[in-house]
């Protein structure tokens, strides 16, 4: 199981490769099947890339001081729920419903869905810190603004974690699903 761990594995392990190979992702988007709701899953991977990097963002201007407390918390309110709502709607569907097919479609990758599901048990416990963080900045900005520093400094190390886990599971999940859902025209 280590070996395909989030947080060591460096991308998509060799042996769930199979289908990569023929498919490398530089010509997804020109073939036949890259149907719209791949494009659209795809475009989900990268609103919450942006989403990361944007709560990381603010959370270092905010500690540099180049951020007002009572923007941080109104932003970090609205992107964070953003994030933390979205990623666990995503989950959800990706575990109930897509990885399923997926797998029915292709019985060679079962256990990297398995890998990709247990991705999704990881970035959980990190999500449920960032939503703990994240409630308490926004009531601090109300009853101790000057309390907040310390928290965003846990919020900035939480959303750095998340940040590279989340990177390292989509780009994987990409590097599986799409090939399966090309090959087996899924979407056409
Ligand atoms: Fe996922
Ligand atoms: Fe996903």
């Amino acid at each position: 199981m280590t070996q395909y761990d989030i947080q060591t594995r460096k991308g998509l392990p060799q042996e769930m490769q199979a289908l990569l190979t023929v498919l490398p992702r530089d010509g997804w988007r020109d073939h036949p099947n890259f149907a719209r709701s791949i494009q659209n899953w795809m475009g989900a991977h990268q609103m919450f890339r942006g989403l990361t990097g944007q709560i990381r963002q603010d959370s270092e201007d905010f500690l540099e001081q180049k951020q007002e407390d009572q923007t941080y918390a109104a932003r970090l309110a609205h992107f964070g729920m953003l994030l933390f709502n979205n990623l666990h709607g995503h989950h959800s569907w990706e575990d109930r419903s897509f990885f399923p097919e997926l797998e029915a479609a292709d019985p060679r990758f079962a256990r990297g869905l398995e890998m990709l599901e247990s991705d999704h048990e990881a970035l959980d416990g990190h999500l449920d810190q960032f939503r703990r963080t994240g409630n308490r900045l926004v009531q601090l900005a109300t009853l101790d603004p000057t309390q907040m520093k310390d928290e965003a400094g846990q919020m900035l190390d939480t959303v750095t974690t998340i940040d590279g886990f989340l990177e390292r599971h989509l780009t994987d999940e990409e590097d599986l699903a799409v090939p399966i859902l090309l090959h087996h025209a899924l979407r056409g």
